[in-house]
């Protein structure tokens, strides 16, 4: 053995019965990343006032503040980019588009839009009514807001084991029937047009629901008239874990299980910037001939032509053979594989991560990582900022400040859960980029009791987590 290697553990022999396995995909472009010194990032983030949205791109080393509309394309979408048909009205693409969708989530209409927040606001305006009530596993920011402006509340009807980060329970996406039957209960069925059910739950940590306890939310809300709209954004990999784990799946492929999810709603918003591998994009899909009248109706005013809906022709053609690709075995392997390989590296280090690991990201909980500061220092924001100042890492809080505050009371909302998202972009980095990053994460750990807290010194009306700006304590 040679001197420079012998400090080297002897590497495992190969286990014939666990044989490893790679990406399903070659790299055909890469795309430089820049390095950064401490000293330029201790300027950038304060330049950003320790947000990490208000961080310059190019100030960034490894950007894991998302996974949406941040994937790498593969050449057959890119070869559909040029494919692109720019009519105003009935594009080929459209076409192409609405039958994908068919084929893969099985919903009979389509209403283009250019994201997700534009589905959601196009069926929160058709749905609701002032005054009513919409009953959800877990709120999203955006889907949250948009129910509200259209009138609505919204009620958290998850089970309680997604507010503990520690909790192992394999389906922390699951509603509680009977937080949603008490509800029912106190508002009346009227006043409650639909349950939306995301799948995974992003705030939760990116956690499953189950097929079961959806056919259970059907059942009890089909009696009483109340609709299901799926928020489809992840579901694909919310597939992947009922594959992985609910008795019975193990041999169903992703396509089925999404279309077997679908089958038990009424429709579904989608931004197609996650699941479906696009950098922008996205959809309403519905069954009710009269919803989608409306909706289509009400796309040509905040959107584009019911056509297009905010898209190009080329991006409906990315959306169209994204979904495709999506819904392969491999590829979702691959995937949330990745997740798995940075959160289990973080566990064996004992770091504090929701568990289990979820499908788009690993969560790290400030709270148990940062107990020296209280919540109205932000321990999330504080934990988000400390890991790009130690690497050029990029990350979201996922805590206090995305909370917001209660619309009524004016108060900050306190969540339960409070999170640094590492979110991983589908097919951009590699197992390396993850060994930094989980170097990183576990250096911060190291000191964490210098970590400072963070005082909010400009607060933006809606969605402050975007633009809020913050000083050290
Ligand atoms: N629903 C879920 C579950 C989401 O995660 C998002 C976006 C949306 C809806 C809204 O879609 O951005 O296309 O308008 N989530 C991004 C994120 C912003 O970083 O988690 P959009």
């Amino acid at each position: 053995m040679s001197s420079s290697s012998s400090h080297r553990a002897p590497a495992p022999r190969p286990d014939p019965a666990r044989r490893s396995w790679a990406e399903p995909f070659r790299i055909k472009v890469v795309e430089p990343v820049r390095l950064t010194t401490p000293e330029q990032r201790e300027r950038a983030i304060r330049e950003a006032g320790y947000n990490t949205f208000l961080l310059k791109s190019e100030d960034v080393y490894i950007d894991l503040l998302t996974d949406s509309g941040t994937s790498a394309m593969s050449d057959w979408q890119w070869a559909g980019m040029m494919l692109g048909d720019e009519a105003y009205a009935g594009s080929r693409n459209f076409y192409h588009l609405e039958e994908m969708m068919q084929k893969y989530y099985g919903y009979r209409y389509l209403v283009p839009t250019h994201q997700g927040r534009g589905a959601e606001n196009i069926l929160s305006r058709v749905l609701i009514k002032p005054g009513d009530v919409i009953p959800g596993n877990m709120y999203f920011t955006t889907t949250r807001l948009h129910q509200e402006l259209a009138g609505g509340t919204f009620a958290d009807v998850i089970i309680d084991e997604a507010h503990d980060p520690a909790s192992l329970h394999p389906f922390k996406g699951n509603v509680d029937l009977n937080k949603l039957e008490d509800l029912m209960q106190r508002h009346g069925a009227a006043r409650i047009p639909y349950v939306s059910i995301a799948g995974t739950v992003n705030m939760a940590g990116g956690q499953p629901i189950s097929l079961e306890n959806l056919r259970q939310v059907r059942a009890l809300t089909a009696r009483h008239g109340i609709k299901v709209i799926l928020d489809a954004t992840r579901l694909a990999e919310n597939a992947y874990f009922i594959q992985q784990r609910e008795p019975g799946y193990a041999a169903r492929s992703i396509a089925e299980i999404v279309r077997e999810m679908c089958a038990q709603s009424d429709g579904c918003t989608m931004s197609a910037k996650k699941d479906s591998l696009v950098n922008i994009g996205g959809f309403l899909a519905v069954n009710d001939w009269e919803v989608f009248e409306e909706a289509r109706n009400l796309v040509v005013v905040y959107e584009g032509l019911h056509t297009y809906g905010g898209m190009a022709g080329r991006d409906m053609e990315a959306v169209a053979r994204g979904i495709a690709e999506s819904m392969q075995d491999d590829h979702m392997r691959a995937r949330v594989g990745q997740v798995l390989y940075l959160g289990n590296r973080l566990l064996a280090w004992g770091i504090p991560i929701v568990q289990p690991i979820g499908g788009h990201g690993v969560f790290l909980d400030a709270r148990a990582l940062l107990p020296h500061l209280p919540q109205e220092q932000y321990p999330a924001q504080a934990l988000a900022a400390a890991l790009y100042l130690d690497s050029g890492v990029r990350a979201m809080e996922r805590g206090a400040v995305s909370a917001g505050r209660n619309k009524e009371t004016g108060e900050e909302y306190r969540p339960k859960l409070e999170l640094v998202r590492l979110t991983i972009p589908r097919r951009v980095y590699t197992q390396a980029h993850m060994d930094v990053v989980a170097e990183s994460v576990y250096l911060v750990h190291e000191r964490r009791e210098q970590v400072p807290g963070l005082r909010m010194v400009y607060e933006p009306k809606y969605l402050r987590f975007f633009q809020a700006r913050f000083e050290a304590r």
